[in-house]
């Protein structure tokens, strides 16, 4: 079975989409409980749609970002006079996490929610400095309790 990853390039190659400049990861389920009750089935979940899914789905899509990148890294490099360093920093290509304000702060019945943040939280900041001088830039946002849905 193919992973979410390789899903969402053939996803893309299928409708003629062969650039990509920037992902944003937002997609996250959060479910609170006590830690001894909460049911199995939702910490995989979280695991699953938290951090699995943008860990497989950045992998995949680094080829096209990594393009992206260079491309924007070499054109913007000659109309900045050849600095490079000023270039990447302008616009390069972005991927985008959405962790939470949880990783920095510990919180009863939230365990296996942070978890999952903390995960990706990790691996962006790690991927972050593997790709230093690619033209990918990686950023984490980690937003603060906000209500989003009427009634929840
Ligand atoms: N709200 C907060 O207090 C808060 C605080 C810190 C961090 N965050 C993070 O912010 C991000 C956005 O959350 P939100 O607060 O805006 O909550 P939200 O309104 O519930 O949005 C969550 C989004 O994730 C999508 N999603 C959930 N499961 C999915 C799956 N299996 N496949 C594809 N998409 C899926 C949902 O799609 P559907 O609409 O189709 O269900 C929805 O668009 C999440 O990563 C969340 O963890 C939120």
């Amino acid at each position: 079975m193919p992973s979410c990853g390789q899903q969402l390039v053939a996803w893309l190659l299928l409708r003629g989409i062969h650039h990509v400049t920037t992902v944003i990861h937002n997609a996250g389920v959060a479910w609170m409980g006590p830690t001894d009750t909460q049911p199995a089935s939702s910490i995989d979940t979280m695991l699953a749609v938290n951090a699995h899914a943008p860990i497989f789905m950045t992998r995949a899509l680094l080829p096209f970002l990594r393009t992206a990148g260079s491309v924007h890294a070499a054109s913007s490099a000659k109309a900045c006079g050849g600095s490079s360093k000023a270039a990447v920093t302008a616009a390069p290509a972005a991927v985008v996490f959405v962790s939470s304000v949880l990783v920095m702060l510990p919180t009863p019945k939230y365990t296996a929610y942070n978890v999952s943040k903390c995960l990706i939280d990790s691996f962006a900041w790690s991927l972050r400095l593997e790709l230093q001088g690619s033209g990918v830039a990686v950023h984490v946002v980690r937003p603060g309790a906000t209500k989003v849905r009427a009634g929840a």
